[in-house]
């Protein structure tokens, strides 16, 4: 075990804006629109709600309580953290690999995704998306060349993955806590100043008046209960949560560990919660969602949508704020605000890894994070040069999908079963500022298992095409492969990582 003193949070409301900058992200202005208006727009927003409530808010809790325990016994991550619940199991910590994982291959795609974001707010504040974003097919041309061509978005790459790596070499307390004290009012005062500004733009074709800005929160808002049976509305919404709330990844669980054991868990954790969903449902659903609506109508918004899981963002908020005053200072404002929420979640994806080589392997913050940059960075190549090949799809799959279902069945079980409903309530409530309603323990206990089995298999089988590669073209399917046998290599590799330590520990011990 470390023998340093491990680093803390320096305020409550510093930790709860770190959570909340963790879970608000891309998520919530690029894919929630995206989500929503794939699913039947108001068919989606029942399913997610429900999904909030037995899946996120108890999800949040566990991972609070556990980070909080584990960090007890000087553990950040996973294996320790699942070793200090269940130390008589000698295979629970190698389960906790899929923890340090998760958030590694995640930030290698979302890192890069952030980096169009930089570089599409510098180009729109100095006009240059102004031509391109006078129509579809030149806007959409214009994201694509942005994608292939190294100038000038290797840079910007550059600057997103220095920038990560400079908040994250100060630390927690000072820098991720700092940075996210600022960065939070901030893309909050931003993506105000957005809200406001789709709303007032009304209806902007006089020959449709209906497609208006009213309507098109309607679109969102109006409830649609005949899509409760369709489990691809479900699926689709309990993914959003998972993305959205970055739960099930193993970040919060790191967070929570820097927490002392009198500190709050189920206010700060809810505080966090609906922090997030504030963002993603009030402010960031009346931006993309009534804008596009307003300039695409009822029809073609699903169309866009359908067509691309960026181009609601990328294309169509850059075309829409181009038809108006300032269109500059907006499309400028719109990018950089997904910028700052990209990397208030970015750096909470790495803290994994570096508290896991600081935690178990004994090394100083400088070190590790300096092993994290060289990693990090190398593995970050092939998905930047390869980009058209499928990479990023085949990893949003299994790391930001199906790795984030399995890792929470395997939390909420620990912490419901294992360590047991009476320890877990007690835990739980430790220091705690709100009791939780006694109906979440058996939500805990029974529904949130049972909620994420039924997903997983229902996943597994919807997506055969995905896993078999059905769906890949023939030209890309080795490049696929190599992805899925990277992947799991680095599973492998972890796992034997894990191993060496608690090698190293038990003959420090003895
Ligand atoms: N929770 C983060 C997001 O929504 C990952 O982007």
């Amino acid at each position: 075990m470390a023998d340093k003193v491990r680093d803390s949070w320096a305020s409550r409301l510093g930790v709860i804006l770190a959570v909340a900058g963790s879970a608000v992200g891309l998520g919530n202005f690029l894919r929630f629109p995206v989500q929503a208006v794939q699913n039947g727009g108001g068919a989606f927003m029942i399913p997610y709600f429900v999904s909030l409530l037995l899946l996120g808010i108890p999800l949040m809790w566990v991972e609070w309580a556990l980070g909080r325990y584990g960090g007890g016994f000087g553990h950040g991550t996973a294996p320790g953290i699942f070793h200090s619940i269940w130390n008589k199991n000698r295979f629970i910590k190698y389960f906790g690999v899929i923890g340090i994982f998760g958030p590694l291959a995640i930030f290698i795609y979302y890192t890069y995704i952030e980096s169009w974001t930089l570089g599409f707010g510098v180009l729109g504040l100095i006009g240059k998306l102004k031509t391109a974003a006078v129509a579809r097919e030149s806007m959409q041309a214009f994201l694509s060349d942005y994608q292939t061509r190294l100038w000038p978005s290797y840079l910007f790459f550059l600057a997103t993955f220095f920038a990560n790596v400079y908040v994250i070499s100060h630390g927690v307390s000072k820098g991720i806590e700092r940075f996210s004290r600022w960065a939070m009012p901030t893309l909050l005062f931003m993506a105000v100043i957005l809200m406001i500004r789709v709303l007032t733009l009304g209806a902007p074709y006089p020959e449709h008046p209906d497609w208006n800005v009213l309507n098109g929160l309607g679109y969102l808002w109006n409830p649609d209960f005949s899509a409760l049976r369709n489990p691809k509305v479900w699926l689709a919404a309990a993914g959003q949560i998972f993305f959205t709330l970055s739960v099930g990844i193993g970040v919060i669980l790191t967070y929570a560990s820097y927490l002392k054991k009198t500190h709050d868990v189920v206010l700060s954790g809810l505080t966090s919660v609906s922090t997030n969903e504030l963002i993603e449902v009030v402010i960031a659903g009346s931006i993309v969602i009534p804008a596009a609506f307003a300039f695409l109508g009822p029809t073609e918004i699903e169309g866009v949508a359908k067509s691309g899981a960026f181009n609601l963002g990328f294309v169509t908020m850059p075309m829409v704020l181009n038809r108006f005053p300032l269109s500059q200072f907006f499309t400028g404002l719109w990018f950089l605000l997904l910028f700052l929420a990209g990397v208030t979640s970015s750096v909470s994806l790495v803290q994994p890894a570096i508290a896991f080589l600081e935690d178990e392997f004994n090394i100083s913050r400088k070190k590790a994070v300096r092993i994290f940059s060289v990693v990090s960075f190398v593995l970050m190549q092939p998905v930047i040069f390869w980009f058209s090949k499928g990479i990023v799809d085949e990893m949003d799959f299994w790391v930001g999908t199906v790795s984030l279902v399995v890792f929470a069945l395997i939390e909420v079980v620990l912490f419901s079963w294992v360590l047991g409903m009476d320890k877990a309530w007690d835990e739980i409530h430790q220091g705690a500022d709100l009791a939780i309603p006694r109906v979440y323990r058996f939500i805990m206990k029974y529904i949130t298992p049972l909620f994420l089995i039924i997903i997983l298999v229902s996943w597994l089988v919807s997506s055969r095409d995905i896993i078999f590669m059905t769906n890949v073209a023939d030209t890309n399917k080795s490049f696929v492969l190599g992805t899925r046998l990277a992947l799991l290599l680095s599973l492998f590799l972890l796992a034997f990582l894990v191993k060496i330590a608690w090698r190293r520990r038990e003959k420090g011990n003895s």
